[in-house]
């Protein structure tokens, strides 16, 4: 399904510890969401200077609209967490690539740093309805960078809980936990940071089995015109492209991200110069 444009109204809004949901009336883009997309949202209003628009994790959705889940980091997300119900935001998805499910049921894994639990939550419902079994592990700095914690619980079968600190959970990297999570595992499917992401990539290869990554490159238009957001990806003929994330991505096979290139182009990619 095509992305759509739509003037999304804000519905609810809340804080969910050191995060900001916003709730959005936006049925035609809630309509072709799978999980691992993404939307753009506008921010600053219509006379604003900031002209790019900030790209968000679909965390949830109904008949009626989607949920995206921020961190405030910038300018553009402190003026998103400042809305309030009834104003309207411009919102264009769903945008990327959505993870793929397996073909059978299998036993899955997914591992979430921070925010990038967000799209793990409705990935693990749509694995649950598929027949597959969901062990998932949440990690964070601290307890209250911790997400979608209480909604894992309910999807998954299994919900294994890191923090940085030991303020909750067990103390240390989620990638720490994983070892002890993949036997009898099909898939092993990731959302977070970038140095998160080539841990779990490592990791279930080495235990033989296939990841799926969902990226965050820094993202200025969001639709495949601009090439900020690329990375060194290998693809299936075995050579390396510079990929745009926004478009192929942003979630990949976690294989073939070369993560240690990340932010370089490898001397070895087509074109490269
Ligand atoms: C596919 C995708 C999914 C994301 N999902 C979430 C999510 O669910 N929750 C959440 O809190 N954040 C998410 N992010 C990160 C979010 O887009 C940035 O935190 C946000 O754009 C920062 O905007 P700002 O104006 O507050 O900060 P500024 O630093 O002022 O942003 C300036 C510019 O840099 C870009 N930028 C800055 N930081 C990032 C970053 N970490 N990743 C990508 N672009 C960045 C912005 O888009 C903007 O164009 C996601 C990013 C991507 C690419
Ligand atoms: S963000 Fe512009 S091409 Fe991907």
């Amino acid at each position: 399904m095509t992305a759509a444009q739509v003037a999304a109204t804000v519905m609810d809004v809340r804080r969910k510890g050191d995060y900001v949901a916003l709730r959005l009336a936006a049925p035609r883009i809630a309509a072709g969401a799978r999980p691992g997309q993404f939307a753009a949202l506008a921010v600053g209003g219509s006379d604003s200077p900031m002209l790019l628009r900030r790209c968000f994790s679909l965390a949830g959705w109904d008949a009626g609209g989607i949920e995206v889940v921020l961190a405030v980091t910038g300018r553009g997300t402190a003026w998103l967490a400042r809305r309030r119900p009834g104003d309207v935001l411009d919102v264009v998805g769903p945008l990327g690539q959505p993870f793929r499910l397996p073909e059978r049921p299998q036993t899955c894994v997914l591992v979430g740093g921070g925010y990038g639990a967000a799209p793990l939550v409705p990935l693990a419902a749509a694995l649950r309805a598929a027949g597959c079994p969901v062990r998932m592990a949440l990690g964070a700095a601290g307890a209250s960078r911790l997400m979608a914690v209480a909604a894992a619980e309910q999807i998954a079968d299994t919900v294994t809980v890191t923090t940085d600190d030991g303020s909750a959970g067990r103390r240390g990297r989620v990638s720490d936990v994983l070892p002890d999570m993949l036997t009898g595992v099909g898939t092993v499917y990731a959302c977070g940071p970038m140095a998160m992401l080539a841990a779990v990539a490592r990791l279930a290869a080495g235990a033989g089995m296939p990841s799926q990554v969902a990226v965050e490159e820094s993202m200025a238009c969001g639709v495949g015109v601009c090439m900020t957001c690329v990375l060194p990806v290998i693809g299936d003929d075995g050579r390396t492209r510079m990929t745009r994330s926004c478009l192929d991505g942003p979630v990949f096979p976690g294989d073939r991200v070369r993560f240690e290139a990340v932010g370089t182009v490898p001397a070895d990619a087509v074109g490269a110069p």
